[in-house]
């Protein structure tokens, strides 16, 4: 089987081009990280103008759809390279560098805002969590997020320059929401109601990308639920 990849590079400091490479395999289950990382293991590989291929800068650590930092714009869709099977693709597939997040190089996009933002949000257990069924099942849903950015990437109301932290803050957040205490519940929930709930059009785009496969509708109904028992707290 043979594939074209249409890899958008970018130097580093600028300048971007398309690079495209034919890639030949017999697997039918190799991903997009396998053939990248093949294509960087040989001096072999031409480009389809018949020149040499520079090393392709892209990030990755567990190969197994665990940490999230292979993230990037497969056929048009935010994804794991390591979690891409080339086969779907069909004869030719553009690859690129997730677009909300400023390109460092290649592949390689510097997603700091989403870990500057959970901790803005001070987004992490200061107390021992309260665990319930209930809660518990929404932790767990939650501490699946690998921070990897995809949701960001097809979310209308995200931009890395602006005030709304988008679904990987908001996953976490539910998970804290679910299981803080109850006297900093309601202090934590008007801190993230700001950039989180009130920033969020629930237009769902997220639900169907993640690639952990989080369920994002259940997340949100729990952390509106979470809100409404405590605003009818208050009153009682
Ligand atoms: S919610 Fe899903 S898509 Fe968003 S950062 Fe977490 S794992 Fe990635
Ligand atoms: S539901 Fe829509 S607006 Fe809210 S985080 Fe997901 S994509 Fe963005
Ligand atoms: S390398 Fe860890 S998710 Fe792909």
């Amino acid at each position: 089987m043979k594939i074209r990849l249409d890899i958008l590079r970018t130097k580093r400091g600028g300048g971007s081009y398309l690079q495209s490479v034919v890639f030949e395999y017999s697997d039918p289950k190799t991903t997009v990280a396998a053939a990248l990382t093949e294509i960087n293991s040989s001096d072999q590989y031409k480009d389809t103008e018949g020149k040499s291929v520079d090393k392709i800068k892209w990030e990755c650590s567990c190969l197994q759809k665990k940490c999230g930092a292979c993230a990037m714009v497969i056929g048009g869709k935010p994804c794991l390279a390591c979690d891409s099977v080339l086969s779907d693709f069909g004869e030719r597939v553009r690859i690129e560098p997730l677009r909300k997040f400023p390109v460092i190089e290649d592949l390689i996009v510097d997603r700091s805002a989403i870990f500057d933002r959970l901790r803005d949000m001070q987004i992490w257990f200061e107390q021992q969590a309260q665990n319930d069924e209930t809660s518990t099942d929404t932790a767990y849903e939650a501490s699946r997020c690998l921070q990897c950015g995809c949701c960001l990437e097809v979310c209308p109301n995200f931009c890395v320059d602006e005030n709304f932290v988008g679904m990987s803050a908001a996953v976490p957040a539910s998970r804290l929401i679910a299981q803080t205490d109850k006297a900093q519940a309601k202090q934590l929930y008007e801190l993230y109601k700001k950039r989180v709930y009130e920033g969020c059009a629930k237009s769902l785009a997220c639900r169907n990308i993640c690639p952990a496969g989080i369920d994002i509708d259940g997340l949100l109904v729990s952390s509106n639920a979470a809100a409404v028992w405590k605003r009818k707290k208050k009153r009682g």
